[in-house]
C-alpha cells in the first residue's frame, strides 16, 4: 500500500449535515431559504440568490438577516463524528496536513482542528468593506454597523459571496502541489474553484479519494469514491490512515 506524507482535505456542507446544518444542494437540487418577514409575510429565496454582492447592495437587511440567523444557529449545533475524526487526524498525523473547508460554520475548530483554512469565510467574523479589517463577531451584525478600526458604517459578514474570489488560494494551491493524497468530503463538486482541486492535485501526482453520501459532479475524477454518511466514512478512513 502506498505511504503518504502530505495530505490535503477539502470539506463541504455534507460534513456538517449530520450536525443539523442544511446543505446547499441535495441530489443536485438547490436549497431555498424560507422565512416569515417582519410583516408576517412568508418569503422564499434561492440560497444562491442571497449570497451575492448584488443582493448585499440591493437589500442589505435581507442578506445580513440571512447570515444573522445562520450565525445564531451555530449555538444549537455540535461537531459530529466526522469533524472529531479530522481533528484527531490533525493532532496525530506526523506529516503535512491541511484541511480546507468551504463551510462557514465553526465546527472543525470546535472539534479541535488547527491546521485548517476557511476558503469561503467564516460566519463568526465581520469584514470592513472600507478598510479590510476583520473582527470576531458572535452576535447579530445589522447593516450600517461602524467598523471599530476606521468607523466607516460598512461592516459585513466575512463571507465569500458568489462571484468573489475565495480566500487563501495561494496557500491552497501550494499545498495541493505538494500533496500526495487529496481527500474530498461532503461536497457536491458544483462550485469552483474548489470543484477543480481534485484535477489539480491529480495533475501534480496525488492520489485522490472522495467520501460523500452520493456520487458528486466530480466523482469521475477521483481514483476512489466511497459512498455513505460522513459520520461513518470519515472515522473509518482516519483509523486506516493512523494505523498504516
Ligand atoms: P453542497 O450542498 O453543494 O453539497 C453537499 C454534498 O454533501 C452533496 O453532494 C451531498 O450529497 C453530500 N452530503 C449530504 N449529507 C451528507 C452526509 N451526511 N455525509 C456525507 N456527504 C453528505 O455543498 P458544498 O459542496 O459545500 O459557497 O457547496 C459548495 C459551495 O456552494 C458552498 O461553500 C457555498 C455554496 O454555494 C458559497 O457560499 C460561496
Amino acid at each position: 500500500m502506498r505511504d503518504y506524507e502530505s495530505i490535503v482535505i477539502l470539506t463541504g456542507a455534507g460534513i456538517s449535515a449530520e450536525s443539523g446544518i442544511p446543505t446547499f444542494r441535495t441530489h443536485g437540487q438547490v436549497s431555498y431559504w424560507e422565512y416569515v418577514d417582519t410583516n408576517g409575510v412568508p418569503k422564499k429565496h434561492r440560497v444562491e440568490d442571497v449570497c451575492t454582492p448584488e443582493a448585499l447592495a440591493a437589500d442589505p437587511e435581507l442578506v445580513h438577516r440571512f447570515y444573522d440567523l445562520r450565525r445564531a444557529g451555530l449555538a444549537s449545533v455540535e461537531p459530529n463524528a466526522a469533524h472529531e475524526a479530522l481533528a484527531r487526524l490533525d493532532r496525530e498525523w506526523p506529516g503535512a496536513l491541511l484541511i480546507v473547508t468551504q463551510n462557514v460554520d465553526d465546527l472543525h475548530e470546535r472539534a479541535g482542528a488547527t491546521r485548517m483554512l476557511h476558503m469561503h469565510g467564516a460566519l463568526k467574523q465581520a469584514l470592513c468593506a472600507a478598510c479590510g479589517a476583520r473582527f470576531d463577531r458572535g452576535d447579530d451584525l445589522p447593516p450600517g454597523t461602524p467598523c471599530p478600526a476606521c468607523a466607516a458604517p460598512r461592516l459585513r459578514p466575512d463571507i465569500v459571496f458568489f462571484g468573489e474570489i475565495p480566500y487563501h488560494m495561494h496557500r491552497i494551491e501550494t499545498a495541493l502541489a505538494q500533496a500526495d493524497l487529496f481527500v474530498s468530503i461532503g461536497t457536491s463538486g458544483a462550485v469552483y474553484p474548489a470543484a477543480g482541486f481534485v484535477r489539480l492535485a491529480s495533475a501534480y501526482g496525488a492520489a485522490t479519494l472522495e467520501l460523500n453520501l452520493e456520487r458528486s459532479e466530480g466523482s469521475g475524477w477521483f481514483d476512489e469514491s466511497r459512498l455513505g454518511p460522513a459520520s461513518q466514512l470519515v472515522p473509518q478512513w482516519v483509523e486506516e490512515m493512523l494505523s498504516r
